[in-house]
């Protein structure tokens, strides 16, 4: 499903999708509105309902039309007021629910490459910003735009009722008080866009910090950073200053014009109750409408700017709509079903570039249940195979088969089930150990969390973890080592149990103890499944049925560790440099 990817029209959509709910929102301001404009009108029928006072009536009786009609008033506006909280209660966290989903469903299934090419956090900081400034871009156009034009409407209604005079006085000031606006609008709203830019900037900047806290320590480095992020402050007290000031600006000249606009009515009210055209009620009728709307229509335009600031902050946001899919499940495509696990490239062209092909017409068959091993320096191509198998990219050219079915006419999720992938670096949820194993099977049980536990050689140090199982592993499972990690992985694949496995080595994060106990799980994980692995380490090429050589993009030679030996080839080459147990990376 597409959303809108303009402000306008995704607000729309939202609206329209709640509609019944805004109607009845803005009907109850509506009833605020006029209700704010008739109080002055009961005011000067007080004020005349004194000066022309029956002696021979009681106050009541004298004064019961302004009473009960201020008394209605009030609450009516009070009643409509409590409604209009009763449907916001409910109308704008289904709101901004609805609008978080779409968006979060629309990221989710973007390709992996794009997650690795965005940071997170900015990601998340638009999904976040998206329904919050929708929320308040509607609910103070509907407050500050519609309510407070609807009292401009109907105040001038009323004051139309003492002189013409006045409503072309308060029409004057209005245009003249707007026009100032508008005319500083682009500067102020620009100003302080700097000022969001730049505090934005220093909060990235402080997590940047935060997330290297230990470099920062172990360099010595903390007075470096103090002084760094002093320079960010200074920017965003430099920034703060000049919105500040824009606003000052504008503000004086809309002072200046209300100033004009408050002595020229009140010269006009004392020249018309001279002149005998205005009654004494008319005084407090003009006095205190011309105030309210000094107040109201002045703190519309300061809305204004936050109005037009959150449009831009959602226009912003909006960028994540704006990313096509780049792999995406074909409306025809069926589940795929793997009863064997052979893979075969037929012709595959790819490249991340355009007319930069890293694979141009790659062609190689891996039989079922066949152990490959994938050598070759850095930069050859062996992370974009394994890759181009889960399909995390689409290629241009060729097919990709595996059991005969072409992967671009699956199901990304049915293939992925079938698939299982053990990246170079292990990344785990900051959830509980067991959580982040379960995730290979959600069905798992206790005994079959702890059987692949064992297999993979790390029931023993959960076990020894603070509350075992249910320790929590911390930011990217950060409070564990890489071995430690590594061996999760691999029995969380256990767990998933798949008939394809693919491995991207790790060659660093382990010492030879651990790799030792990582080799024979491994060996057990690969039993009845066809594997591919990246590898560097000579114990793990030993085991293979066959090794890919890759050199640029190209597979240029193929064979068992004996055969591409004995031909004295690349994979000769290589062997000619290994260096306590390990192929090189490169040259
Ligand atoms: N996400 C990516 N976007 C652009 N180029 C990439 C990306 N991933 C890898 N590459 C480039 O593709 C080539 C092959 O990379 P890779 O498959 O990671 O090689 P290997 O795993 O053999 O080291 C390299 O030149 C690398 O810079
Ligand atoms: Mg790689």
């Amino acid at each position: 499903m597409h959303l809108p990817h303009t402000p306008s029209a995704f607000l729309w959509r939202y609206v329209k999708l709640f509609r019944g709910q805004f109607i009845c929102l803005v009907a109850f301001m509506l009833i605020w509105a006029l209700n704010e404009s008739l109080f002055p009108y009961f005011l000067k029928l007080f004020v005349e309902g004194v000066t022309h006072v029956d002696p021979a009536g009681s106050l009541w009786e004298n004064f019961k039309f302004p009473i009960v009609g201020i008394t209605v008033c009030w609450l009516t506006m009070e009643i409509a007021m409590r409604l209009s909280g009763v449907i916001s209660y409910y109308l704008y966290p289904a709101f901004r629910a609805k609008m978080r989903e779409d968006t979060f469903d629309w990221v989710k299934d973007q390709s992996v490459d794009y997650f690795s090419s965005n940071l997170a956090g900015s990601i998340g900081a638009k999904i976040a910003d998206i329904p919050k400034s929708s929320h308040q871009i509607i609910d103070h156009f509907i407050w500050y735009v519609i309510a407070i034009f609807f009292v401009f409407v109907s105040s001038i209604v009323v004051v139309a009722q003492a002189s013409f005079v006045f409503t072309a006085l308060i029409t004057l000031w209005c245009a003249t008080h707007m026009g100032i606006t508008f005319y500083y609008l682009e500067e102020v709203q620009s100003k302080s866009s700097d000022h969001y830019e730049s505090i934005a900037t220093l909060n990235g900047e402080t997590v940047d910090i935060i997330n290297n806290a230990s470099s920062m320590k172990f360099f010595s480095r903390v007075g470096f950073e103090t002084q760094r992020i002093k320079t960010f402050q200074a920017t965003e007290i430099k920034k703060s200053k000049s919105a500040t000031w824009a606003i000052q600006k504008v503000d004086f000249f809309r002072g200046f014009a209300a100033l004009c606009f408050m002595l020229t009515t009140i010269s006009l009210l004392l020249k018309g109750w001279k002149d005998g055209w205005l009654s004494v009620g008319d005084f407090p009728l003009v006095a205190m409408t011309s105030f309210n709307l000094l107040g109201l229509i002045w703190h519309m335009s300061m809305t204004l700017v936050d109005i037009f600031q959150d449009i831009g902050i959602l226009r912003g946001s909006l960028s994540l709509l704006r990313h096509e899919h780049s792999v995406q499940d074909k409306p025809t495509a069926l589940e795929i079903s793997v009863p064997y696990g052979e893979i075969e490239f037929k012709n595959v062209v790819f490249g991340y570039r355009k007319n930069m092909p890293l694979f141009s017409g790659l062609s190689v068959r891996i039989k079922a249940l066949e152990k490959v091993g994938l050598v070759g320096f850095s930069g050859s191509g062996k992370t974009t195979f394994v890759n181009l198998i889960l399909r995390a990219f689409d290629i241009g050219s060729g097919e990709i088969l595996i059991d005969g079915q072409n992967i671009a006419n699956v199901t990304q999720a049915s293939l992925r089930e079938h698939v299982t992938l053990i990246p170079q670096d292990t990344n785990l949820f900051h959830r509980s150990v067991k959580e982040n194993l379960t995730y290979g099977n959600l069905n798992a049980t206790d005994e079959e969390i702890e059987a692949a536990a064992r297999k993979a050689h790390c029931h023993g140090f959960i076990q020894k973890l603070e509350n075992g199982y249910d320790t929590v592993v911390g930011e990217r499972g950060l409070k564990l080592s890489g071995g430690q990690r590594q061996r999760l992985a691999i029995a969380r694949a256990f767990l998933k149990n798949t008939p394809i496995l693919l491995l991207d080595e790790a060659t660093s994060a382990l010492d030879s103890e651990t790799e030792k106990d990582i080799q024979v799980s491994l060996l057990e994980l690969m039993a009845n499944k066809t594997t591919l692995i990246v590898a560097h380490r000579l114990s793990t090429l030993k085991h293979m049925d066959r090794i890919l050589v890759f050199d640029k993009g190209q597979i240029i030679e193929e064979g068992s560790q004996k055969e591409l030996l004995k031909k004295g080839g690349h994979f000769a080459h290589l062997w000619s440099l290994q260096h306590e147990g390990f192929l090189p990376d490169k040259e």
